[in-house]
């Protein structure tokens, strides 16, 4: 088992990862965590609960704890405040009060909502998540942020709010549909530019390995990923300066999904096609050279992922400015430098937005 810390001022936690790992996780709760038998919530969705839900119930029963699962449709669809609320009732219904606990298991949908009902119901209960996507595992389940959308935008409403733990079964994705797996590796590559060269080359060599599920290399970009995403949310855990690095490619990845109501992308392959526009302007800057840009896009291209968002360049530009990462009417950028390295930038402009967004990948 692989364990990497997120070492916070108060609530730090482990990222445990390993292989065929759901059976165990009772026990890692109770002996390495130290959490002591309690009334528990499983909060799922019925694919991941219809495939994981009954190891994880056994494994907390096998340890005294005391297990209810409650199951949604899966779908972005659900991180709603009114699916909250069905939580709520259910976190009623079996008496949980602050010294209960929430387990979040499936990906980033159930991790976002389950930890906005565990920050929120009696004003905060312990909760831990178990991802079982590739985008939950690298990103979602790590660092705090807990939301649901709101019809005037996506994670309006929300928090930070550490889990105690995050349990990671590498295992989980062989059941994953691969275009899921391959959103979640943009989120890897994300890694890789802004702040691990190494991990990029990884990709760039053992991308076949990856995408045929090779444990090994599965367990390499999970944990080097968690590693990285750990040191940033250490150093900024709300998102006050560095963090944002984070959001490389979500700039104009966020507009994409949002003129497409997060129908027609997922966030990974709209993320990606951001990355690419992100490193068009950092030329047009001239921060970064060609070859920063030419090597994402084969990386990309291998993945598949569609390059075209079919969207006005007009439209992404409105939309880049009702974002939430916009401070005080000016955009700021994430732009890579080098592969391993992004500087935060407010320098990018509506002129060079356009040059840059007419002109097709
Ligand atoms: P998701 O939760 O919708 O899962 C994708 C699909 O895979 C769903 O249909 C789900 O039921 C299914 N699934 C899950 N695990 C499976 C498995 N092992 N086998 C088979 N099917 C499985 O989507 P996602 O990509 O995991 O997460 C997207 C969400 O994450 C968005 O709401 C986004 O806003 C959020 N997010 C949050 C953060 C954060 O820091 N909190 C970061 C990135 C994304
Ligand atoms: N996914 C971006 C962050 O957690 O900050």
């Amino acid at each position: 088992m692989k364990t990497v810390r997120v070492n916070l001022p108060v609530n730090g936690y482990n990222i445990f990862i390993d292989r065929d790992f759901l059976s165990r996780i009772g026990e890692i709760l109770s002996k390495e965590v130290k959490v002591k038998p309690c009334r528990a919530l499983i909060i799922t969705d019925r694919n991941a609960g219809g495939i994981f839900g009954d190891v994880v119930t056994d494994s907390l029963l096998r340890h005294n704890f005391d297990v209810r699962v409650v199951s949604i449709d899966p779908g972005e669809g659900q991180k709603t405040l009114k699916t909250a609320s069905t939580f709520y009732d259910a976190c009623f219904e079996h008496k949980l009060d602050r010294g209960s606990l929430i387990v979040a298991l499936g990906g980033g949908v159930i991790g976002d909502i389950s930890g906005f009902v565990a920050a929120t119901f009696m004003r905060g209960i312990p909760f831990v998540q178990v991802p079982t996507t590739l985008l939950a595992q690298v990103d979602s389940s790590v660092g705090g942020k807990v939301a649901v959308n709101h019809p005037k935008g996506k994670n309006m409403i929300g928090n930070f709010y550490q889990p105690k733990a995050v349990f990671i079964d590498i295992d989980t994705l062989s059941t994953l549909p691969k275009e899921e797996l391959i959103a979640g590796l943009a989120e890897v590559i994300k890694y890789g530019v802004i702040r691990d060269r190494e991990l990029f080359e990884y990709l760039e060599n053992f991308l076949p390995d990856i995408l045929h599920l090779a444990t090994s290399a599965l367990e390499r970009i999970v944990e080097a990923s968690c590693q990285i995403k750990a040191d940033i949310v250490e150093k900024d855990e709300t998102e006050k300066n560095l963090r944002a690095v984070l959001n490389y490619g979500h700039t104009i990845g966020h507009a994409i999904e949002s003129l497409t109501h997060y129908k027609e992308f997922r966030h990974g392959e709209a993320v990606a096609i951001g990355m690419l526009y992100a490193s068009q302007i950092a030329i047009e800057l001239g921060m970064c050279d060609n070859d920063v840009f030419e090597r994402q896009l084969l990386l990309i291209r291998q993945l598949g992922l569609s390059l075209h968002s079919g969207l006005r360049p007009e439209d992404i530009i409105r939309t880049l400015y009702l974002d939430k990462k916009a401070l005080d009417g000016r955009l700021r950028f994430i732009l890579p430098v080098s592969i391993g390295e992004v500087v935060i930038s407010d320098k990018v402009t509506e002129e060079i937005l356009h040059r840059v967004l007419h002109k097709p990948l």
